[in-house]
């Protein structure tokens, strides 16, 4: 399988839990590597524009207010098929759903603060990874 780079995003209910070494311990756990990261604060007009895809979910709004209430930690991962991956050591969207050992069955609370998000094909992964880093800061 080919390496690939995937963007990961720790969301403000887990940054607020102080629960980001746990997180990226299970992602490197699993293979990954952190070949950037960034701890930022969104404002709602950067999430809205990153969740774009979803402004006409009834969910929209809240998840905008959500994920620029707190910090976030922005990361590129790396490794073989690191975007299935990263899926795969996130779980389910719903927590609910999720599968035992993935980082929302263990940390998420709720459909909404689910604690990480992960690019879902490789087209997004190079579009959500431009959105948050320049080629300068990819170091490998
Ligand atoms: P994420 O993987 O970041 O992509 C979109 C986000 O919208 C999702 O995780 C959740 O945080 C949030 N969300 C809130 N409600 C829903 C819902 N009913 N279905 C999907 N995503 C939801």
């Amino acid at each position: 399988m080919a390496i690939e780079r995937t963007l990961s995003i720790i969301k403000p209910d887990a940054t607020r839990r102080n629960l980001t070494g746990k997180i990226v311990a299970m992602f490197e756990e699993a293979g990954l590597r952190v070949v950037a990261s960034k701890r930022i604060h969104l404002t709602p007009a950067q999430a809205g524009q990153f969740y774009a895809v979803h402004k006409e979910r009834p969910f929209y709004g809240e998840l905008v207010e959500q994920m620029s209430a707190e910090p976030v930690v922005v990361q590129v991962l790396e490794g073989e098929g690191a975007i299935a991956k990263n899926r795969e050591v996130m779980g389910a969207t719903n927590p609910a759903q999720a599968d035992e050992g993935t980082i929302r069955k263990a940390f998420a609370l709720s459909v909404g603060e689910n604690s990480v998000h992960g690019s879902d094909a490789p087209e997004t992964a190079k579009e959500e990874i431009a959105f948050f880093f320049a080629g300068i800061e990819l170091v490998g």
